[in-house]
C-alpha cells in the first residue's frame, strides 16, 4: 500500500467494506493482495496466511457483490491471498470475526465447531468457518423446500463438499465433517460423531435440541447498506508509481492497449481475477493494471442454437452453473449431457472459493501463454469450441485448437470469449440405429474433488452407430482431446481418431487404437511420471470405448461409468438419462464415521470430554498467533537468503539493486554476530547447528543471510531476488546419499547411552529357521511437517541490552538461550514468550531456533523490532523434515510363519547436523520390536550429508520402524505364500517376549493390551466377513481391486521432567503455568482439568465449577524456567503433574484455614476461602517441577487398525473404504482430544504413507516446496469409513490417573492403509500374472512397495500396460492369430 500523495484529478477512491466497517483509500499499490491488507491495516487477524497461492484455504473471506439492478447481494468465498485489493472496489468483505466473536456473542457456526471439537491448533478453523457459511448462505438462495427448525437448506453431501479445498492438517478432517453436517437438512443425527452437545443415549429429538440453534433468517448482514449507495464510477487508481484501470467498453480497453504500445518500456497486465498468480508468482511491478470484469463483452454469457458463447471474464464457478442451467429436464438430450459433463468437470478444478472468482479466461492465456496444465483447454478442445480474440488490436475467431498452437500471446492480446457449440441433434434420434453421441471426462489427480492438478486430462467425443450387420458399433466422427501430461498444450490425437473413424468397434481395433495413443502421448523430457501419464491416456481410451466392443461384460464388469454409456446405448429411448449414473463417479463423499468412548468419572472434570480451551476464539479468529501481534513502532521484516548448493564457497551474497532503494534495512549474515556471541541458531543436547553457513554453505537450504525490509513481501521479494557467487573450488564433491556417506566414512555419532541393545543370538536364530530372506532392501523417503502456520517470530530490542521475542516455537527454553549464546548475552537479557503454535508436529522443536534467533540478532543489530513469517516454500526449504533411511534387512523364519531372527543395517541420512537424529536409531528400534523376532541383531549409522539437517517430525524413527516391521513381515508371508494377518498373529509377543524386548517399559502383564485389542478390532470391524467379501469382489472385478490388513503397534514413550505453577487470585480465579506448549494438542485443555481437579480436594462450597476459573497463559521462559520440549506425546501428562504437585501444595496451605472457617461458618465458599487466605497472607502461589522416577517413566501404548482400501487398477488411485481403529489411552485425561489426537494422527499417517512426495533436485534442494506439488490429505482422501475406539483401560498404575499417550503412536497405525494397498496390488499382479502367462512365478507377491504409494507407484505395480495385456491375452484367447495381427498396428 500507498499512503500520502494526492489523487490525480478522474482517480476515484477505492471503497469497500470490512465486517460492516467502511474503509476508503485514496492510493494503493496495485499489487497489494486482500490479505495483506486486512492482515497489516485492520484488526482483523481471522484471514490466515497458510500457503499464498491458492491451495490452502486458511484465508478465505465472504466477497459479497450489490446488483442495484435486482437489488440482490451475491455472496462467495475467495481466496484472499490471490486477490487484489483494487479489485474489490465497492464489495463487501467478511471475516470469521464478522460472523461472531466474544464481544458480540459467537455465531451458530463456531459454537458447532467446538462442541464438535473441531479445532485443534486453530490455524485454518476460521477459514474452514468461511467455507461453511458461504455454502450455508447459498444454499438458503435455492428453492428447495423449507428446512426442519435449526436446519439450513444444505444438504450432507454439499456440506462436506464445502471444505474440500480446505487444508487441515491436525484434526484428521472427520469431526470438521460431522460440524459442517450438523447444518444439513437430510442429515441423519446418528450419523453424527461425538460432541459436546448431547449424551449417548438422547434421542434424535433431544439431540436436536441440545444443538446450538441455526436461524437462517438471523443471518449475518454481508453488504451494509451505506455500500449500496456508493455508485461504482469508471476510475482509476493511482500510486506513485503504478496505476489500476477499469476500462467499461472494448473501445477503451483498446485505447488503453495502444497508448500502452504506444509509450516506450510501459508495462501492462490484463487482471481478471489473479489467481494465476498463485501459479506462476510474479514478483514484477506493471506500471498498468487493466481489469477486465467491467467490460460487459468480456463478462456475457450467450446462448443460441450453435452453443453457448462464455465471455473470458466469466467465473469457472458462473460457467458450472449455466452449463448446468442448460439440463434442468430430467432426460438429457445428448447435447445436454455434454454440457452436464463440461460442468462436472469443471467442479473438479482447483476449489471452490477459486472456482469463484477464477476466469474462464484467465486460465485458458495461462494455457496458451504458459503451458499451464489446463482442465478447460483440454475439454473445450474435445468439443470443438472457438475463441475470439482481439490481437494487433484486431478481433478475429479461431478454433481453440488453433489458438492454442500459436505462439504465446502477447501482453497486449485479449482473449474476449469462448464458444463451446451444441451438439444437438447429432442426427436423427428417432430409429434405434440412428447415430448416438458420447462424451466423457477424465482426470488423474492426487485429490479426487478437485485442488490438485491432473497427470493428464482428456476428453473423448464420439458419434457411434450401431452396426447394421453385426452386434457392434461403428465410430463415426471421433474427438479425442487430451492434455496436462507434460505436453506444451492439449492435443487432439488426430492419428488415434483418423485410424478409428469408420471403423466397427472389436478388440482388435481397440488395441490398435490404443496402441497408437501410447505413442502419441509423450510427456516432454523431464516430465515426471512420464511412462505413467503415457499409460493413463490409454487406460482412458480405454475405458471410452470398451463399452462399445462386443462382450463389454467381459470387459468391465460393468464398474467402468463408460459402460453406462453403452447400457444406455443399447436401452429404450427414454433411459438416455446419464445423471442417474453419476454418482458412480461422484461415490467420493460422504463419509460415515463411528467413535466409541468410554467416559470415566472417577477424576472429575478430568476423563471428560470438555471443549478445547480457547476454540471458540480460534473459530472466531481472535486467537492470538505469533504474526498477529500487531507490529510495534518501527518494526522491520526479514526473510531468508538461503543455499541452493550443496557444498561450496559463498564468495558473495548481493541484493538486486532493484530492491536495495526499496526500502531494504540490511542483510545480516554470520559476519554480525557481535563481539562475544557465537555463530548459533539452534541446540540439542546432542549439539549446536550454525544460525548461518560461513565461507563455506554446507546444505541447500542452509541459511546464508537475512534480509531485513520495511514490509514482509518486500523482505521475501529480495531474497527471492539475492545473487549468491558459489565457487566449488577446492572442495571435495558433496555427500548426498548414504552410500556416499558410509564410503566417505561420515557418520554422526550416537551416544552409547542411546544405542539400542541387540536381543537375542542372531546366528543361533538363523539356524533354527526353515527359509531366510538375505540382504533385503527398504528405502523410506523425507516427510514435510505442514503445519498450517509456518516459522515465525517477533524480536522487540529492550532495555539494558535485553530482548523480548515472540516465538512460535515446541521449546522455548532452547530458544532463549539460542539467542543468547547469539547474542552473547547473560541469559537473564532474554525473554521467550509463546502463547500458542498452529501446529509442529515436530517442525517447531529445533527449528523454530533459528527463526527467533535470526530475528533477534537483526533487532539487536538494528536497534529496531524485526519480525519474520516464513512463507511456505522457505519453509518447505529450509525446515529439513523427517529422516529419510535405507534398509537391509535378513530374516530368517519357520515355514508355519514364526520368525527366528531378524538383522538389519540401518543407514539414516541425518543431513547436515546432529538435531535429534542421535535419538532415531532408538526410536525405530522401539516401535519395530512391536513382534517377536526371535533374535534381532542391528546396524544403525546415522550419516552426516550435505542435506538440511533432518529433525523431529511427530513419530520420529517409530513411523518407519513399525513400517519395516510390516515390510518384513508381509515379504516372509509373500515367500511362505502365508495370509499376511496369520504371520502377524504368529508373531505378535506374549508378556514374556514383551519383556525381553522391552526390558523396563512393559509394565504389569495386564497393562499389555494388545492381545485382546487385536482380537477385538477382528470382531468390531467385522473382518472375518470383510475378508471374504473382498475376496468375492476381486473375483469378479477385473479394473478394482480391494485389499484389506490389520497391523499391530507398540510405541514406547518417556515422561520427561516439566515445570509448573498455579496461582489463585483474589476473585478465585486461577491462573496456570506449565512447561508445555498449546500446539493444538489440547495440552491446555487437559492441565485446566487437573487444576480444578486437584483443587477441588480442598472440599469448599463451588469448587465444581473451578474448570471456568482456571486459566492456562502463555509461556514466558523467565518467569517459568526449564520448561523443556513439548514432544514426545508426554507433555500433557507431565504438565498435568507438575500442576498437581502445586494444586497439592496450595490445597495443603488452604486446608488449616479451611478447616477453621468451616467450623466456624458452616460451608465455605471458595472465594470466601481465597479472600480469607489473602488476608492472612497465605501463600497462594505454587511452583513445582515434576520429575517423573526413573523406573516407571517409560511406558508402552498399544493400539490396532484394519483398512481396507480398493485400487482402481487403471489409474492407480487408492481409496481408502474404511479403516477401524482401536487404541488404549488408559484411562483418558480428556477422550474427545485424545479421540482427535488419534484420528489426526492416522489421517497424517495416510499423508506419509500414500501422498506425500518429498521431492528434491539432484543438489539435495527440496523441490516439492508448494501446494502444488506437495499434497497432504484432504477430506476427500480419508477412509469413508472411519471408526475409532478409545479403549478405556484403567490398569496403569503408575501413570497420571491412569492414563496414556495419544499424540504420536496412533500415526503408526496408517501403516494398515499401505499394507491393505499391497494387498490389492497382490490381486492385481496375480490377474496381471495370468494375462501375461506367468501363472505360478513370483510376481504377483514379492514386490516392494514404495512410500508413498502414491498413484503412479501403484499403478506401475498394477502394470502400466495392463490394458495391453489384457486385450492381447482376450485376442490371443479367442481369435486367430492372424485376425490377432490384422486388427494390431
Ligand atoms: C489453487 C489453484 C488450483 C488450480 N487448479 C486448476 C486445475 O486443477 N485445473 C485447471 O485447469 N486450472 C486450475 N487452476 C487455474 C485457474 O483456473 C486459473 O488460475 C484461473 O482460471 C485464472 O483466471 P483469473 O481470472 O484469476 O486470471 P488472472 O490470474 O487474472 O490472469 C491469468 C493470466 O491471464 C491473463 N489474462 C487473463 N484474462 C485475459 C484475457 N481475457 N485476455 C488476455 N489475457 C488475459 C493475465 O494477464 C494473466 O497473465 C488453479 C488455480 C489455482 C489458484
Ligand atoms: S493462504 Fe490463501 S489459500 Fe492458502
Ligand atoms: S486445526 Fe486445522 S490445521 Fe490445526
Amino acid at each position: 500500500m500507498e499512503d500520502g500523495g494526492a489523487v490525480p484529478a478522474g482517480a476515484a477512491n477505492l471503497v469497500f467494506a470490512v465486517n460492516g466497517e467502511r474503509f476508503q483509500l485514496s492510493t494503493i499499490d496495485p499489487s497489494t493482495t486482500l490479505l495483506q491488507f486486512l492482515r497489516s491495516k485492520t484488526r482483523f487477524k481471522s484471514v490466515k496466511l497458510g500457503c499464498g497461492e491458492g491451495g490452502c484455504g486458511a484465508c478465505i473471506v465472504l466477497l459479497s457483490k450489490y446488483d442495484p439492478v435486482s437489488d440482490e447481494v451475491e455472496n462467495f468465498t475467495v481466496s484472499s491471498c490471490l486477490t487484489l485489493l483494487c479489485s474489490i472496489d465497492r464489495c463487501s468483505i467478511t471475516t470469521s470475526e464478522g460472523l461472531g466473536n466474544t464481544k458480540d456473542g459467537f455465531h451458530t457456526i463456531h459454537q458447532r465447531f467446538v462442541g464438535f471439537h473441531a479445532s485443534q491448533c486453530g490455524f485454518c478453523t476460521p477459514g474452514m468457518c468461511m467455507s461453511l457459511f458461504s455454502a450455508l448462505t447459498n444454499a438458503e438462495k435455492t428453492q428447495r423446500a423449507e428446512p426442519p427448525p435449526g436446519f439450513s437448506k444444505l444438504t450432507v453431501s454439499e456440506a462436506e463438499k464445502a471444505i474440500v479445498g480446505n487444508l487441515c492438517r491436525c484434526t484428521g478432517y472427520r469431526s470438521i465433517a460431522d460440524a459442517c453436517k450438523s447444518f444439513a437438512a437430510d442429515v441423519d443425527m446418528e450419523d453424527l460423531g461425538f460432541n459436546s452437545f448431547w449424551k449417548k443415549g438422547d434421542s434424535k429429538k433431544v439431540k436436536v435440541t441440545k444443538l446450538p440453534f441455526y436461524n437462517p433468517s438471523n443471518q449475518v448482514s454481508t453488504f451494509p447498506e451505506f455500500l449500496k449507495n456508493e455508485f461504482r464510477s469508471s476510475m482509476l487508481f493511482i500510486s506513485r508509481k503504478n496505476s489500476w484501470y477499469n476500462p467499461t467498453s472494448v473501445k477503451e480497453l483498446t485505447s488503453m492497449l495502444k497508448s500502452t504500445l504506444a509509450e516506450s518500456g510501459a508495462r501492462a497486465k490484463l487482471v481478471v481475477s489473479n489467481t494465476g498468480s498463485g501459479y506462476y508468482k510474479e514478483i514484477d511491478h506493471y506500471d498498468k493494471y487493466i481489469d477486465l470484469r467491467c467490460i460487459p463483452d468480456l463478462s456475457m454469457i450467450r446462448r443460441d442454437r450453435t452453443g453457448i458463447e462464455i465471455g473470458a471474464a466469466v467465473t469457472i464457478s458462473k460457467a458450472i452453473s449455466v452449463l448446468k442451467e442448460e439440463n434442468k429436464s430430467e432426460f438429457l438430450s445428448h447435447g445436454e449431457v455434454v454440457f452436464q459433463k463440461i460442468a462436472d468437470h469443471m467442479e473438479r478444478i482447483a476449489s471452490g472459493f477459486i472456482r469463484n472468482s477464477a476466469s474462464v479466461g484467465g486460465n485458458l492465456v495461462m494455457a496458451q501463454r504458459n503451458h499451464f496444465p489446463s482442465d478447460i483447454a483440454t475439454i473445450l478442445l474435445a468439443v470443438g469450441s472457438e475463441v475470439n480474440v482481439i490481437t494487433d488490436l484486431k478481433h478475429e475467431k479461431v478454433t481453440l485448437e488453433e489458438f492454442l498452437g500459436r505462439p504465446p500471446l502477447d501482453s497486449t492480446s485479449v482473449l474476449m470469449s469462448v464458444h463451446i457449440p451444441c451438439w444437438e441433434p447429432v442426427r436423427n434420434v428417432t430409429s434405434k440405429t440412428d447415430a448416438r453421441l458420447v462424451f466423457e471426462t477424465y482426470r488423474a489427480a492426487p485429490r479426487p474433488l478437485g485442488n490438485a492438478l491432473p497427470y493428464l486430462n482428456a476428453a473423448f467425443l464420439a458419434e457411434v452407430t450401431p452396426c447394421k450387420t453385426s452386434s457392434g458399433v461403428i465410430i463415426g466422427n471421433i474427438q479425442l482431446a487430451l492434455g496436462a501430461y507434460g505436453s506444451k498444450h492439449a492435443i487432439r490425437a488426430r492419428k488415434v481418431e483418423e485410424f478409428l473413424v469408420g471403423k466397427l468397434l472389436n478388440a482388435g481395433v481397440l488395441y490398435g487404437a490404443i496402441k497408437l495413443l501410447g505413442a502419441t502421448v509423450v510427456p516432454e523430457v523431464g516430465t515426471s511420471n512420464a511412462a505413467y501419464r503415457s499409460s493413463l491416456a490409454v487406460n482412458f481410451l480405454f475405458q471410452f470405448l470398451c463399452p462399445f466392443v462386443d462382450a463389454c461384460d467381459e470387459f468391465c464388469d460393468g464398474l467402468l461409468h463408460g459402460c453406462n454409456d453403452a447400457f444406455l446405448l443399447r436401452a429404450s429411448e427414454t433411459s438416455n438419462n446419464q445423471k442417474q449414473f453419476d454418482h458412480i463417479k461422484n461415490a467420493v463423499l460422504p463419509l460415515s464415521a463411528k467413535q466409541v468412548v468410554e467416559l470415566n468419572q472417577n477424576y472429575s472434570p478430568v476423563g471428560e470430554p470438555i471443549t478445547k480451551a480457547g476454540s471458540a476464539i480460534q473459530a472466531s479468529g481472535e486467537a492470538v498467533y505469533v504474526d498477529d501481534i500487531p507490529s510495534p513502532t518501527n518494526c522491520l521484516h526479514g526473510a531468508f537468503i538461503y543455499s541452493t548448493k550443496p557444498l561450496a564457497w559463498v564468495k558473495r551474497v548481493k541484493l538486486n539493486s532493484k530492491y536495495l532503494q526499496d526500502n531494504v534495512a540490511g542483510v545480516i549474515s554470520f559476519r554480525d554476530i557481535p563481539k562475544g556471541g557465537e555463530n548459533i541458531g539452534s541446540k540439542t543436547i546432542f549439539g549446536i547447528e550454525p544460525l548461518f553457513a560461513d565461507d563455506i554453505t554446507r546444505c541447500a537450504g542452509q541459511a546464508l543471510a537475512f534480509v531485513v525490509a520495511d514490509t514482509q513481501k518486500l523482505a521475501d521479494m529480495a531474497a527471492e531476488n539475492a545473487w549468491v557467487d558459489y565457487d566449488t573450488g577446492n572442495l571435495e564433491p558433496p555427500i548426498l546419499t548414504v552410500e556416499e556417506a558410509v564410503e566417505g566414512s561420515s557418520f554422526i555419532e550416537v551416544p552409547p547411552f542411546l544405542y539400542p541393545a541387540q536381543i537375542g543370538d542372531f546366528s543361533k536364530g538363523m539356524n533354527e529357521a526353515d527359509q531366510k530372506i538375505l540382504s533385503a532392501e527398504i528405502k523410506l523417503g523425507s516427510q514435510y511437517h505442514f503445519y498450517m502456520e509456518t516459522q515465525s517470530a517477533l524480536a522487540i530490542p529492550d532495555e539494558d541490552n535485553c530482548m523480548l521475542v515472540y516465538s512460535a516455537s515446541q521449546c522455548p527454553e532452547f530458544v532463549h538461550s539460542t539467542i543468547a549464546r547469539c547474542l552473547g548475552v547473560p541469559e537473564h537479557n532474554v525473554r521467550v514468550v509463546t502463547r500458542r503454535v498452529g501446529g509442529a508436529f515436530g517442525g517447531k522443536a529445533t527449528r523454530s531456533m533459528h527463526v527467533a534467533t535470526a530475528c533477534a540478532l537483526a533487532a539487536h543489530k538494528l536497534g529496531r523490532p524485526v519480525r519474520l513469517y516464513l512463507n511456505r516454500k522457505t519453509d518447505m526449504v529450509m525446515a529439513g523434515g523427517r529422516h529419510p533411511m535405507k534398509v537391509t534387512y535378513s530374516v530368517g523364519f519357520k515355514s508355519n510363519g514364526k520368525i527366528t531372527a531378524l538383522h538389519l543395517d540401518i543407514l539414516i541420512n541425518a543431513g547436515i547436523a546432529a538435531d535429534v537424529s542421535p535419538a532415531i536409531p532408538h526410536n525405530i528400534l522401539n516401535a519395530l520390536k512391536k513382534y517377536d523376532w526371535g533374535a534381532l541383531s542391528f546396524d544403525i549409522k546415522l550419516c552426516k550429508t550435505n542435506h538440511s539437517s533432518k529433525t523431529a517430525m511427530r513419530a520420529p524413527g517409530e513411523l518407519q520402524g513399525s513400517f519395516i516391521a510390516e515390510a518384513v513381515i508381509e515379504h516372509v508371508a509373500s515367500m511362505l505364500s502365508m495370509e499376511v494377518d496369520s504371520v502377524r498373529k504368529q508373531n505378535l509377543h506374549t508378556f514374556d517376549s514383551l519383556k525381553l524386548f522391552y526390558k523396563g517399559s512393559e509394565g504389569e502383564p495386564l497393562e499389555y493390551t494388545l492381545p485382546s485389542i487385536w482380537d477385538k478390532l477382528a470382531r468390531s470391524s467385522c473382518l472375518a466377513q470383510r475378508i471374504e467379501t473382498a475376496q468375492q469382489f476381486n473375483g469378479f472385478s477385473k479394473w478394482r481391486k480391494r485389499g484389506i490388513s490389520r497391523v499391530p503397534i507398540i510405541h514406547g514413550v518417556a515422561v520427561r521432567p516439566t515445570p509448573g505453577k498455579v496461582s489463585v487470585l483474589l476473585d478465585g480465579s486461577v491462573v496456570v503455568e506449565v512447561g508445555g506448549i498449546e500446539l493444538g494438542q489440547g495440552l491446555w485443555t487437559k492441565v485446566k482439568q487437573m487444576t480444578a481437579f486437584a483443587l477441588s480436594s480442598v472440599k469448599c462450597d463451588g469448587t465444581e465449577d473451578l474448570l471456568y476459573k482456571v486459566r492456562v497463559i502463555q509461556s514466558d521462559s523467565l518467569s517459568l524456567i526449564q520448561g523443556g520440549f513439548t514432544a514426545g506425546s508426554t507433555t500433557s501428562e507431565s504438565s498435568c503433574e507438575a500442576v498437581r504437585l502445586c494444586c497439592n501444595t496450595l490445597v495443603e496451605r488452604l486446608k488449616t484455614l479451611k478447616n477453621k472457617l468451616q467450623e466456624q461458618m458452616g460451608a465455605i465458599k471458595w472465594e470466601t476461602l481465597i479472600q480469607q487466605a489473602y488476608l492472612q497472607s497465605v501463600n497462594l502461589s505454587a511452583s513445582s517441577y515434576y520429575v517423573p522416577d526413573f523406573t516407571s517413566m517409560q511406558y508402552l501404548n498399544y493400539g490396532a487398525a484394519v483398512s481396507e482400501v480398493e485400487v482402481n487398477l487403471l489409474t492407480g488411485e487408492t481409496t481408502i473404504l474404511q479403516s477401524d481403529i482401536i487404541y488404549d489411552c488408559g484411562q483418558s485425561l480428556n477422550p474427545a482430544v485424545d479421540l482427535g489426537q488419534i484420528e489426526g494422527a492416522f489421517v497424517q499417517g495416510i499423508g506419509f504413507f500414500m501422498l506425500e512426495e518429498y521431492a528434491t533436485n539432484s543438489d539435495g534442494l527440496v523441490v516439492a516446496n508448494n501446494t502444488w506439488t506437495y499434497k497432504i490429505p484432504t477430506v476427500d482422501t480419508i477412509p469413508k469409513r472411519f471408526n475409532v475406539e478409545v479403549l478405556s483401560s484403567g490398569n496403569h498404575q503408575k501413570r497420571l490417573l491412569s492414563s496414556k499417550a495419544s499424540g504420536e503412536p496412533p500415526l503408526l497405525l496408517a501403516a494398515s492403509v499401505h499394507c491393505a494397498t499391497r494387498a490389492a496390488i497382490k490381486e492385481a499382479r496375480k490377474q496381471l500374472a495370468s494375462w501375461k502367462g506367468l501363472d505360478g512365478s513370483h510376481f504377483s507377491t514379492v514386490f516392494q512397495l514404495e512410500v508413498p504409494a502414491t498413484m503412479p507407484v501403484v499403478k506401475e505395480l498394477c502394470g502400466l500396460d495392463s490394458v495391453e495385456c489384457f486385450l492381447k491375452s482376450l485376442l490371443c484367447a479367442s481369435r486367430t492369430s492372424d485376425c490377432f495381427t490384422l486388427s494390431c498396428v
